[in-house]
């Protein structure tokens, strides 16, 4: 498990980012860290991964403080994947990138897994670009599966989705969705609510550097109080269902159960029309 525990931050100036929060993300699990901008998502990521230390409280890797490991061994077991993915990037093509990579953290069986990594993340194509002349999207694609290459434990993304296309959000939604079944343990920090919508994780929901509620997601998502409290609003399917539910109908938030209890009304009216 990665834990934090009552972790306090306060920045150069007196800025406090993060005031008593706690998360904890467990092997097989998806949190997603939501809130709106300013919330706290990235200096929480960041003290998560050891990059900001905390005034006060801890983070606990299976079991130690991460204060107490080396930074090659917490990156080596917390792949995180920044919100401006440029900064990971320093060699001249994807390939390149993709095997520093593994060669830094002396993994064998380089090019295959590259390889493995680049098709799974559509960049096959780009293998010889500079990262550098990449779209934000496939940055972001190619700072994931960089990030992939060493088989991290956990794994952390702020704003995955930030500049994806449909395919690009459905690719990084499937990723999830796989490293949760591999086992890892993933924090996802967005505002994008359709997006946790569909994932269905749990949320811890963040305001002004404090926990207000965490749960799984629809719990989250359909409370409208809660919502406009962390001045975020609530994704379209959950509005929908809402409506639906005021309407006697019993639906749920996902999208193709709506759909099915739409269409499902639909065909109970036709039936009714013909029968008068
Ligand atoms: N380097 C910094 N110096 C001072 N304040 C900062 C710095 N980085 C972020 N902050 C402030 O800390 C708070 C949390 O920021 P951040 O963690 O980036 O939020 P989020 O990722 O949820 O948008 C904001 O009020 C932000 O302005
Ligand atoms: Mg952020």
């Amino acid at each position: 498990m990665l834990e934090a525990v009552n972790v306090r931050y306060e920045y150069h100036g007196g800025k406090v980012a993060l005031d008593g929060v706690d998360l904890q993300v467990r092997e097989g699990e998806v949190v997603a860290l939501m809130g709106s901008n300013g919330a706290g998502k990235t200096t929480l990521m960041k003290v998560l991964v050891g990059l900001l230390r905390p005034k006060s409280g801890k983070v606990v890797l299976d079991g130690s403080e991460i204060s107490e490991l080396s930074s090659k061994e917490v990156a080596r077991r917390i792949g995180y994947v920044p919100q401006i993915a440029d900064s990971l990037f320093f060699l001249e093509s994807v390939r390149e990138e993709m095997r520093y990579a593994l060669r830094n953290f002396g993994i064998g069986d380089a090019d295959h897994r590259v390889e493995f990594l680049l098709e799974r993340f559509g960049l096959s194509e780009l293998r010889d670009r500079s990262p550098f002349s990449l779209s934000g999207g496939q940055k972001k694609r190619l700072s994931i599966a960089v990030v992939l290459a060493w088989d991290p434990k956990y794994v952390l993304l702020d704003e995955p989705t930030l500049g994806q296309d449909k395919s690009g959000r459905e690719a990084i939604a499937w990723t999830i969705e796989s490293l949760r079944r591999e086992g890892r343990g993933v924090v996802v920090a967005t505002h994008d609510v359709e997006f946790v919508s569909e994932l269905d994780p749990q949320v811890t929901l963040l305001s002004s550097g404090r926990v207000l509620a965490s749960g799984q997601a629809y719990e989250v998502l359909s409370d409208e109080k809660l919502m406009k409290s962390a001045n975020l609003l609530p994704p379209q399917s959950v509005i929908i269902s809402k409506q639906l539910t005021r309407l006697g109908i019993r639906t749920t938030h996902r999208v193709n159960e709506l759909v099915s209890s739409i269409a499902t009304l639909m065909r109970c009216k036709e039936f009714g029309d013909k029968h008068r």
